[in-house]
């Protein structure tokens, strides 16, 4: 299936902001996959993609026939969120591995039915949890979940930028707003660092009156845990850039930050705080897509089942439906209880170097994210 050169030939379904900066450079890094096609409905973008990366662009109209052209073995999806089960589904049923941008799709009943399409066609999806290949993150899960910090208690984060009303995000409601788009990152986190789901929900949002958006563009939420645990995270629109988490045990504390982001220059990193002082741990930055990319396509060539699977996004749409809910209710939410019996591995952890970035004004036809 694979030829000769045992590589995944990728089409990118979505040829925005995050495909150009990000996942189409990022590929080259890898060893064992490749871009093949774009999928895009701007002709300039089809032209100059195309031509820059060598690859066929494929219009929306003809995605049916992309799929069965035997060209792809699978597909990164990258358009705005209220989109992503439209691709995922058709491409699943027709046996092409996906690796689908979080938030997994824009609602529990999309996911389930994205879900629903893998577990019938077989073949592979994954949802790009980037940080589930970041040394920094993997190393942090992996000493909170081995006791180093000791019982864990809290977790608290923020994650905030300004975002353009008129980029994807700024205008979809909730489900392009900054709860599934960036609170999806303090979100996964906890519930890798806890090795747990949450159990109740509460949050409360607010509207920043000099502001367009039609939905709440700042949240605060709390989560309840098993175990007496508790997590709180805000996010916004509508500020500066803040990002950080700090995980607290009975032994020990750790402040993240930074603690989501990707980029040439961007290393995670945390101080570890005990009674005994303080110790500084840096990674140096890593190729994020390139990283999510390697892992995936190792699963597909070795058959493996991926650990960030379509179940891994769909315990994080529950709770962002929860935290929907409760904005609307002013209520707070309580979840059924949900065991865990898969976590992120030590060894899912890679240090591809990152590739170059194209700055914003040589991406093709973007509406920037930031305000
Ligand atoms: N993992 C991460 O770090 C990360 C970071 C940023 C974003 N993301 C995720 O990646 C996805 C895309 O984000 P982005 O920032 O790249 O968004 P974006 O810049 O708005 O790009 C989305 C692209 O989707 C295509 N598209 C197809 N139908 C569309 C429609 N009706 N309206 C708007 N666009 C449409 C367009 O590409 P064509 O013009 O080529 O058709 C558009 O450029 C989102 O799910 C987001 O959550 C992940």
């Amino acid at each position: 299936m694979f030829g000769l050169t045992k590589k995944v030939r990728y089409a990118v379904v979505g040829g925005g902001q995050i495909s150009q900066q990000a996942f189409m450079p990022g590929i080259a890094r890898t060893n064992n996959s490749e871009l093949a096609a774009l999928v895009t409905g701007d002709p300039v973008k089809a032209d100059e993609l195309a031509k820059l990366y060598g690859i066929k662009a494929w219009s929306y109209d003809q995605y049916g026939e992309l799929l069965t052209s035997g060209e792809i073995d699978a597909i990164y999806v990258a358009t705005p969120n209220f989109l992503h089960m439209q691709y995922a589904v058709p491409a699943l049923e027709a046996g092409i591995h996906v690796l689908l941008e979080k938030p997994m799709a824009s609602s529990v009943a999309e996911a389930e039915q994205i879900l629903a399409a893998q577990q019938k066609g077989g073949a592979k999806l994954m949802i790009a949890y980037r940080l589930h290949h970041e040394p920094g993150t993997v190393e942090m899960i992996t000493r909170a979940r081995n006791g180093d910090f000791g019982d864990l208690r809290s977790f608290a984060s923020v994650f905030a930028q300004d975002v353009a009303e008129a980029n994807s995000r700024g205008h979809n409601g909730y489900w392009g707003g900054p709860v599934p788009d960036m609170g999806t990152y303090p979100l996964n986190a906890v519930r890798n660092l806890f090795g747990q789901e949450p159990i109740a929900v509460h949050a409360v949002g607010t509207k920043a009156p000099d502001r367009g958006f039609n939905f709440h563009d700042t949240v605060a939420v709390t989560l309840r845990f098993p175990d007496e645990r508790l997590a709180q995270f805000s996010v916004s629109y509508a500020t500066a850039s803040s990002e950080f988490f700090e995980l607290i045990g009975t032994k020990a504390s750790i402040h993240a930050s930074p603690a989501f982001m990707f980029g040439p220059k961007i290393g995670i990193a945390y101080v570890e705080k005990t009674a005994k002082g303080s110790k500084e741990h840096g990674f140096d930055p890593v190729e994020q897509f390139g990283n999510e990319t390697q892992y995936f396509s190792d699963c597909i060539l070795n058959d493996v089942h991926p650990e960030a699977d379509g179940d891994e996004g769909l315990r994080d749409m529950r709770v962002l439906a929860a935290i929907e809910q409760s904005l609307t209710t002013g209520e707070t939410v309580t979840l059924e209880p949900l065991a865990r019996t898969r976590h992120v591995q030590p060894d899912q952890a890679l240090k591809l170097k990152p590739a170059k970035e194209p700055g914003e004004d040589e991406m093709i036809s973007i509406i920037p994210q930031s305000a």
